[in-house]
């Protein structure tokens, strides 16, 4: 699809999702609470079914790969050893003044236009100084030097704060599965190179707000960690890359729309030594950012485990004889960030004509059969029970017969239930007209071509399972 015709901007969706119940502000009543959302009746339907597709592809139809449901809360000396306490840090500064709290690397970036990842405080404070940049918020030019703020959340075990064991929100699934490694190897059941994935909720003390659900402070990951012969490594890196992007393809999303990105020597992360991002195009101003990350992690996490912890966690090598740390392949993703994506993605408006020939915008959700909310709405065409009762029958029998989430809609006239079809997304909707009483069949409109066709009640299942899979 060419650049010009693009139809979504973040504006259009953030409306969207709330008008429609996909993602609403979180503590709303209360005013709100700075970055965060809660997901609504179809955000819930659509992020399960990203969570729901991601475990069956990645995790249970392969053999090299077994899941994990860690703890969010863990012991404190995990985040020493990963290197969180020290190094999990973003460089910050105050202004002054106004007392407003930037991303030094953020501003430098949006105010000159230079790539600051990675560099040190001080460099970020001398790029800064020679801008006298002043604060954003407040005009002054009352910046601080930049300086290191650890993301991560604390909290404390125990009734008493003061005595308490004070622990980590986690900030990355990651950590889990390296911590539990050890009793995943001796269950037996798993030999190099193997994959431990995992699914749950990180938290992360973002200061720089957000674009909607794309920097949250808490947030869902779906991550692997990918246990390696140190020689295999390079090799099963490249393979990952190919995964990562069959996944992208299985979602639904236009490939021109993805890139990969190396990151540079001084960009990598404290454990990695080597690292690329998917990035995706979102809608201006936002361009292309990070979506996924895929790095090899080495044996960093696993020998730091070992000296903190004392265990012995060497991984014995039957086909070689040999015994030694596994390295490490880690593909992640993050949940919002595929929802984020797959609506922008999706997003699409068509000008057209109303019922009573005036000019009219489409809006339709193009998403995916596999990850739609619903996979069919059941419309009977007037609220009459004749016609009610064998909508109902419909819905029940697809029910019972696949797996699909079906809506069901009677209230308002034909057209106006077709165009909540086609905004969240739904794929097919069955239209239950007086004919139907006559010919035992219904009209069956696609959501992408609006084409109808007649379908015979004893043919719905099928037609559908043929078209959603
Ligand atoms: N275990 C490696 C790790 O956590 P990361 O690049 O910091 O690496 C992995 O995060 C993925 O998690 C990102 O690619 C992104 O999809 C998602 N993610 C990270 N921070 C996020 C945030 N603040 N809000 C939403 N998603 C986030």
């Amino acid at each position: 699809m060419a650049e010009t015709t693009r139809a979504a901007t973040m504006e259009k969706i953030v409306a969207l999702s709330k008008r429609r119940g996909f993602v609403f502000p979180g503590s709303e009543i209360y005013g709100g609470l700075a970055n965060t959302w809660d997901f609504g009746p179809l955000g819930a339907e659509l992020r399960n079914n990203i969570k729901q597709l991601w475990w069956r592809t990645f995790v249970q139809r392969r053999r090299d790969m077994v899941g994990l449901d860690g703890g969010i809360l863990m012991h404190p000396r995990i985040w020493e050893a990963s290197g969180h306490v020290v190094n999990f840090n973003d460089p910050l500064v105050d202004c002054k003044t106004c007392k407003a709290r930037f991303r030094a690397d953020h501003l430098i970036e949006e105010k000159l236009g230079v790539n600051a990842e990675g560099k040190t405080p001080d460099e970020l404070t001398a790029l800064l100084k020679d801008a006298n940049l002043p604060c954003p918020k407040c005009g002054n030019r009352t910046l601080t030097d930049a300086r290191q703020f650890n993301m991560m959340f604390r909290t404390t075990i125990g009734p008493v704060e003061e005595t308490g064991v004070q622990v980590y929100l986690r900030p990355e699934t990651a950590q889990a599965i390296f911590v539990q490694y050890k009793n995943i190897v001796n269950t037996g059941r798993v030999k190099l190179p193997f994959g431990i994935g995992q699914i749950g909720k990180s938290f992360r003390n973002e200061i720089t707000p957000g674009n909607f659900i794309f920097r949250d402070i808490e947030f869902e990951q779906m991550e692997i960690e990918y246990f390696v012969r140190p020689d295999e490594a390079p090799e099963l890196f490249e393979t990952w890359i190919e995964a990562m992007w069959g996944w992208i393809d299985l979602i639904g999303i236009n490939r021109d729309r993805v890139r990969v990105r190396e990151h540079a020597r001084e960009e990598l992360s404290h454990y990695s030594n080597r690292t690329i991002d998917f990035e995706y195009d979102f809608p201006a101003p936002m361009g292309w950012k990070e979506l996924y990350g895929l790095a090899n992690r080495t044996d960093f996490d696993l020998s730091k485990h070992q000296e903190f912890s004392g265990e012995d966690l060497t991984y014995f090598d039957q086909p070689t004889g040999t015994r030694f740390l596994p390295h490490v392949i880690e593909p992640t993703f993050g949940v919002e960030r595929t929802m984020l994506m797959i609506m922008l993605d999706a997003y699409d408006e068509e000008q057209t004509t109303d019922v009573n020939g005036k000019a009219d915008t489409r809006v339709v959700l193009r998403l995916s059969p596999r990850v739609a909310p619903y996979k069919a709405a059941i419309l009977p065409l007037a609220k009459k029970p004749e016609l009610t009762e064998v909508a109902w029958s419909i819905f029940n029998q697809i029910e019972a017969e696949t797996n699909y989430l079906v809506d069901y809609d009677e209230t308002g006239n034909i057209g106006k239930r077709y165009r909540r079809a086609d905004e969240i997304g739904t794929p097919f909707c069955v239209t239950v007209d007086f004919d139907t009483l006559e010919d035992n069949a219904v009209t069956v409109r696609d959501r992408n071509t609006m084409e109808q066709q007649r379908i015979p009640l004893d043919g719905i299942v099928a037609f559908l399972r043929e078209r959603i899979g």
